[in-house]
Order: C-alpha cells, then sequence, then structure tokens
C-alpha cells in the first residue's frame, strides 16, 4: 500500500512522542490550594478528599517549604473560621490578626518567593455559609462588595501577592483595585473567579472547611451551568475591572468554557480542578476502577490543553512527583 502521510510515524517510541507533544505539564503550572485551621501540630485529613489535609498554621509552613521545594511557585490559601467568631458580616475576615492574615505573614516570613494567593469570599466567615451578606433570606450585592474589598486590602496589608476572589457579586473586581490603589498596593494581583459555576463538584470543599449553605443555594450568584456566553461576560467585565489572572471553575466539566475564555482574553486564565474532581479519581482509584496516577496527568494535561495556564488542582504534589519519575 502507497501512502504519502503515515500518521503513525511520530507515535512510534515514547522519545518520538515527547518531542512533538503540544502540551507539557511543569511544576510552575501548578496552584496549590491549602486548608489551615487554628492550633498547633495538626494535620486532619478530610474525609471526602483522601490524603488531603486540613492544618494548623505551623504544619501549613512546614508544607509550604516541602511544596516549594519541589518547584512549586504558588498556594492559594483557604481558612476555616471557628463558629464563634462567624457573623452575618464576615467581621472577622477583616480581623488583622486573623488567622488569614497570620497565616500569610508566616508563610511569607518562611519562604518569601512563594507567590501567596488568598481567598477572597465571606463563606468561611458566615454564620449562612454564604458568599456575601445575607438581608431577608437574599445575599446582597453592593453591601457585600464593600467587604470583599476591605478584606482584600487586609490580605495586601498582611503581604498577600494576589488576592482571590471567589464570591461572583457584581463589581467586586472594580471595587478591589480601587481600594488597593487608594491604599498604596500597587503591586498586588487580582485573581478573579470570572467564570464560576454552581457545582455540585464544591461539595467536599465545603466539608474540609465547614461552609456549606446553611439555607438554599449559590444560584443567585455562582453561574448556571447550562450558560457559556455568560462566562465571557464575566470574564470580560473582570478584565475591563482590573483582574490580572481570570478564573474558569470547575475544570473538568467545563473544558468549552475554558477554551472561549483563552481565545477571548489575552491575561492568564487559570482553572480550578476542584474538590469533587479530586475525590471522583480518589475514589474510582480506592475500588480499583482506575488508575490513579495515570488519571492524573490525563486530567490535568487536559485542562491545560483546553487552554488553561495555570491550574488550582489538589493533586499538584502527585503530578509533580510523577512528572519527576
Ligand atoms: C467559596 C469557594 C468554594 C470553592 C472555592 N472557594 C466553594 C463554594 O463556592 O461553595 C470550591 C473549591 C473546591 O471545591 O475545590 N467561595
Amino acid at each position: 500500500m502507497f501512502q504519502i502521510k503515515r500518521n503513525r510515524i511520530l507515535r512510534t517510541t515514547p522519545s518520538l512522542r515527547a518531542l512533538v507533544a503540544e502540551t507539557t505539564l511543569t511544576p510552575n503550572d501548578f496552584i496549590v490550594p491549602l486548608f489551615i485551621d487554628e492550633g498547633e501540630g495538626q494535620e486532619v485529613e478530610i474525609p471526602s478528599m483522601p490524603n488531603y489535609y486540613r492544618r494548623s498554621l505551623d504544619k501549613t509552613v512546614r508544607e509550604v517549604e516541602a511544596l516549594w521545594s519541589i518547584g512549586i511557585k504558588s498556594v492559594l490559601l483557604f481558612i476555616k473560621c471557628t463558629d464563634d467568631r462567624k457573623d452575618n458580616l464576615g467581621t472577622e475576615a477583616l480581623n488583622p490578626n486573623g488567622l488569614m492574615q497570620r497565616s500569610i505573614r508566616a508563610i511569607k516570613a518562611a519562604v518569601p518567593g512563594m507567590i501567596v494567593m488568598t481567598d477572597v469570599a465571606l463563606d468561611p466567615y458566615s454564620t449562612y455559609g454564604h458568599d456575601g451578606i445575607v438581608e431577608n433570606g437574599e445575599i446582597v450585592n453592593d453591601p457585600t462588595v464593600e467587604v470583599l474589598a476591605n478584606m482584600s486590602l487586609s490580605h495586601a496589608q498582611a503581604g498577600a501577592d494576589i488576592v482571590a476572589p471567589s464570591d461572583m457579586m457584581d463589581g467586586r473586581i472594580g471595587a478591589i483595585r480601587k481600594t488597593l490603589e487608594e491604599n498604596g498596593f500597587t503591586k498586588t494581583g487580582i485573581l478573579a473567579y470570572s467564570a464560576k459555576y454552581a457545582s455540585c463538584f464544591y461539595g467536599p470543599f465545603r466539608d474540609a472547611l465547614d461552609s456549606a449553605p446553611g439555607f438554599g443555594d449559590k444560584k443567585t450568584y455562582q453561574m448556571d451551568y447550562a450558560n457559556r456566553r455568560e462566562a465571557i461576560k464575566e470574564t470580560l467585565m473582570d478584565v475591563e475591572e482590573g483582574a490580572d489572572i481570570v478564573m474558569v471553575k470547575p475544570a473538568m466539566a467545563y473544558l468549552d468554557i475554558i477554551r472561549e475564555v483563552r481565545d477571548a482574553v489575552t491575561v492568564p486564565v487559570s482553572a480550578y480542578h476542584v474538590s469533587g474532581e479530586y475525590s471522583m479519581i480518589k475514589a474510582a482509584a480506592r475500588m480499583g476502577w482506575l488508575n490513579e496516577d495515570k488519571a492524573i496527568l490525563e486530567s490535568l494535561c487536559s485542562i491545560k490543553r483546553a487552554g488553561a495556564d495555570l491550574i488550582a488542582t489538589y493533586f499538584a504534589k502527585d503530578a509533580v512527583k510523577l512528572l519527576n519519575a
């Protein structure tokens, strides 16, 4: 048989395949979410996230050092607020000596090169577990934006490199930028969760932080998964308002959105491979139904191929180990 083109030639050996690979993962691609709790010497495995932990600050600092030593450049901090400090207004979020602020300072002191990103949203601090202030059973936008801007300022003052609002209130990126500018924080970045969908895949995360909504759901502020154009609209608005990096969340069921967002903007695009996506792979691997290592690399590579420049993932450490193996 005569054939001019034989596509299999470039698939012949591992070396050839590596030579022509269009997408490669590196430790620079990853943002590592960290769950921080009060106390000392504590490391608690999250039941719905096997082999992922919520740690006290001292243990978190050791973990950040370990991440830095394998080439990871950024962490995204989430804190678990104690019940007695929760209220409707997220007052604790502005405490200069709150767990978040102390964590930022301790991590930057221990590993100055590590990029510290911080979650900006009310849910961990809210008695209602919602991302905004509740009035008459509704999540009110503009008063929440004011708190988010002050929260971002407080994180910047503690030394955060990048604040990451994950709340989906309207106008928060512009308000945060304005507040940072007015207070001289001209080097603090904003990673905007721009296309964040109301997703069942956040379930294990809410276990980790005890932050499940006390009533209703998050559909009046997070996006409807039926929508595609709306993701572009949200993202373009965030860029306009001053976002340095935008995000699509979740990742695996939203690869089309990642691609469209990548094509629509010039800023870096990140994707959040969320808790439920982590747990699904873990569960299937535990049952012996999936090869965990292969599932991790295929998932992360697919997210990058779709157009993500950065991936927030609970698998970052595993992936770096696998890439070096
Ligand atoms: C809260 C927040 C959530 C996640 C990140 N920030 C949960 C939610 O919106 O309810 C989810 C992350 C994950 O599932 O891994 N603002």
